[in-house]
């Protein structure tokens, strides 16, 4: 039975009934769990005894450790050169219809070894894990054959187990069209829903099942069939959504009770009023916002208005968001779409545990939820927000182990 403590910390619960900080508190564990946390005052209450080697906090911040809900970390190659590219002119969607963008990694995976991309992925992933990040979603999506993408989720699985870390992992077969099935993407959804899933499902290698519903990606119809074969097969869908343009994608993925809605920069209104009635979480990205140089911004007043769970991630991917820092998403989510810090808090907190189907273990301090917890240099919560670009980190708590 291994215990922990923490005492004189200041706590954000970061609850969805809003529990106010906690100015001078401790917080315990046991076995991996929380068991209790309160003001110092009531710290004879604590029901673990000890011995446990407690960690005095001296007036830091302490909040659930961060989660990055969309990642596409695992995967190889870099895509400096289309960044000049776009720089001189090109837009992302010219470049993919031209052959680089998503296939472009694509090669560039599919000739890696797993060692080669453990190697490749590991500093990503340990990148976020200094930001405070105690669980990680990770995509596959860059095989788009099936020794490839079981590749990259055994990676995934690897990753988490080397680097203490919580990883849900996520199937996105349906990312981009593979050249050995040009001008054929009904053929090729056939063969992602009969053949690469269920193999993937067997190996127990996905968490979810996800899609890039776009023009340049697959039309609704096509995401319609990987979802019914998700279905199938008990694997909860989430979708890359409304990000280039409104093909009804977020009320698409509502229908299919989805667990998030991702990007969804022009998703309507009626799209918004769907994740809501269906409890999808709208998955916001402002580092491909920011990276892509869009100008449209995703539906913040409806999202607020039909009370839509929102989270934040990082979409650490080579194409749109070549990012490794949640907290940078944070600030971006306030200067770029307005968010406040307490719901870019939120956002990398409980909302992202809703976004991985995770919330009732993770995301909160309270008793019961998994030991995740994160340490900072910083007084309130509204600081992890407002500074960009440093290191703010003190200690990573995972499962109940200080790291
Ligand atoms: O989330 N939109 C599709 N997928 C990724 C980008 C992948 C890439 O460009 O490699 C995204 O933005
Ligand atoms: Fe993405």
């Amino acid at each position: 039975m291994t215990q922990g403590r923490i005492i004189h910390a200041r706590i954000a619960p970061c609850t969805p009934s809003g529990a106010p900080l906690i100015e001078r508190g401790f917080l315990s564990w046991r076995d991996g769990r929380i068991t209790a946390l309160g003001p110092m005052s009531e710290i004879a209450q604590d029901p673990n005894r000890g011995p446990f080697a407690e960690i005095d906090a001296g007036g830091a911040l302490v909040t659930p450790g961060l989660i990055d809900c969309h990642t596409h970390l695992v995967h190889a190659g870099n895509r400096a050169r289309e960044f000049e590219q776009r720089l001189e002119g090109a837009s992302y969607e010219q470049i993919a219809r031209a052959g680089g963008g998503i296939v472009a990694t694509v090669a560039a995976t599919r000739s890696a070894s797993e060692t080669e991309l453990l190697a490749a992925s590991r500093p990503r992933l340990a990148a976020l894990l200094a930001d405070g990040v105690t669980t990680v979603e990770i995509k596959s999506g860059y095989g788009l054959d099936l020794a490839t993408e079981a590749r990259q989720l055994r990676v995934a699985r690897r990753l988490a187990a080397e680097l203490n870390v919580g990883v849900r992992t996520t199937f996105l077969g349906a990312h981009a069209l593979p050249p050995e099935f040009a001008g054929r993407p009904d053929d090729y959804i056939d063969f992602v829903c009969a053949q690469v899933l269920p193999a993937i499902a067997i190996e127990g290698l996905a968490d979810a099942v996800d899609a890039f519903c776009e023009g340049i990606g697959f039309t609704p119809q096509q995401t319609r069939r990987v979802f019914a074969a998700a279905r199938a097969l008990g694997l909860p869908v989430k979708l890359h959504a409304d990000q280039l343009s409104d093909l009804g994608g977020a009320g698409l993925a509502a229908e299919f009770g989805a667990l998030s809605a991702d990007h969804i920069e022009y998703a309507s209104e009626a799209s918004v009023a769907a994740m809501a009635r269906a409890g999808t979480v709208a998955v916001l990205l402002p580092g491909a916002f920011y990276f892509l140089r869009e100008t449209r911004l995703p539906p913040l007043g409806a999202l607020r208005r039909h009370r839509v769970p929102i989270a934040i991630a990082t979409d650490c991917n080579p194409g749109s968001s070549p990012c490794t820092s949640l907290l940078l998403m944070l600030n971006m989510a306030c200067t770029l779409f307005r968010m406040t810090p307490s719901e870019a808090l939120a956002g990398v907190t409980r909302n992202a545990a809703l976004a991985l189907g995770i919330g009732a273990t993770h995301g909160t301090l309270a008793p019961g939820m998994q030991a995740d917890i994160a340490i900072w240099d910083a007084e309130s919560p509204a600081e992890l927000s407002y500074a960009f670009g440093g290191r703010r980190l003190r200690q990573r708590i995972s499962a109940g182990r200080p790291i």
